[in-house]
């Protein structure tokens, strides 16, 4: 690190100890804890994970970290304060709830702010910086990781609040992209502690397209894909508050389809299937998936089933997944 990402590293812990400060003991940070107890966080996880609050101020944190001495052009470049046009600094973060993002070595280095007062965008991220790259990062991977090691399994949410969520449901090993898409370094640095991977993405279009883009990705790097299915348009979050912890690990987190299944329930939106025509062409797209599995006898399962849905000949798509492997090699 050089010496502005020194100062940087620096102001990013100083604002971690006052927002949280501020959430628990300020008067205007009241109405910012409140909306967590209501959201289910707990004291201690709040504490855990250092949750805090900016003020509803133009430029309390920009009056703090000038009373400290940083540069508040630096402190604009990490996106902790915005330049005004005549030379003037004021808050980037203002009346949001603040979720410190940590790097793999549990040093802050960007803040997610989420709005209490219905601001847009909702959530506001640090920007991008030589620090923060969230092409890179993953929410709580340092907290996360000797369970996930340990587990040989790691859990993809979507935002960091149904991470926290269900690690208060005792489930830790889950991490999250931070409203990026995940990339390549997301998965090849998953690939090196895990054999699979749960997606548990929002149950929502955007999430079960995003969860089609995961499986992709995770494929290349030869995970094993689980994939979590949630009420439609309940995320993880909210399932939890609704529905508690135990019913969360026992009837979305143990019982995961398989990609395959996924895939299945995923694909069929795309066709009308009370037409004969949407259903053979479904077939032949499901057939496609299962070519590319690689155990024969997951394949043989899969055709097995879709032959019986579809009241399809079994040797017939026998003969269909045979040539389609053939054309894979
Ligand atoms: P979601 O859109 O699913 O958040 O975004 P949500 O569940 O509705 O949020 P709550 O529950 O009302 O608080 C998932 C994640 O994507 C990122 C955030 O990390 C968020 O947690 N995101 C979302 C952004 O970075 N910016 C946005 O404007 C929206
Ligand atoms: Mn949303
Ligand atoms: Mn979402
Ligand atoms: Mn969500
Ligand atoms: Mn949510």
């Amino acid at each position: 690190v050089n010496n502005e990402e020194q100062a940087i590293l620096d102001a990013y812990q100083w604002l971690v100890k006052l927002y949280h400060h501020l959430l628990r003991h300020s008067k205007d940070g009241k109405k910012a804890l409140e909306y967590l107890y209501d959201r289910g966080f707990s004291d201690e996880a709040i504490d855990q994970f250092q949750i805090g609050y900016s003020p509803t101020s133009r430029d309390f944190i920009a009056q703090f970290l000038e009373k400290k001495g940083f540069h508040k052009q630096v402190m604009a470049n990490a996106g902790l304060l915005t330049a005004g046009n005549e030379g003037n600094y004021y808050d980037r973060f203002q009346a949001r709830v603040i979720f410190p993002i940590r790097n793999h070595l549990g040093k802050t280095i960007g803040f997610v702010g989420r709005t209490i007062t219905d601001q847009e965008p909702k959530y506001l991220n640090s920007p991008e910086s030589s620090l923060f790259k969230k092409s890179k990062l993953l929410y709580n991977f340092d907290l996360a990781r000797s369970e996930i090691r340990k587990k040989g399994a790691v859990i993809l949410f979507e935002g960091s609040a149904d991470v926290i969520a269900a690690h208060q449901a005792g489930v830790m090993n889950g991490v999250a992209s931070l409203g990026t898409s995940l990339t390549e370094s997301h998965t090849s640095l998953l690939r090196r502690y895990v054999d699979t991977v749960l997606l548990c993405y929002d149950g929502d279009d955007a999430g079960q397209n995003a969860t089609y883009k995961a499986i992709q990705l995770f494929k290349k790097v030869g995970c094993n894909i689980k994939v979590a299915a949630l009420p439609h348009n309940y995320d993880p979050d909210q399932y939890i508050q609704e529905y508690g912890s135990d019913k969360f690990r026992e009837q979305v987190i143990g019982t995961a389809d398989t990609e395959m299944v996924f895939l299945m329930k995923y694909l069929k939106k795309n066709f009308n299937l009370k037409l004969e025509g949407d259903r053979l062409q479904y077939v032949e797209r499901v057939i496609g998936e299962i070519a590319q599995l690689e155990s024969s006898i997951e394949r043989d399962h899969y055709i097995r089933e879709l032959a019986e849905e579809f009241n399809l000949a079994y040797d017939a798509l026998s003969q269909e997944l045979k040539s389609r492997i053939r054309n894979i090699k």
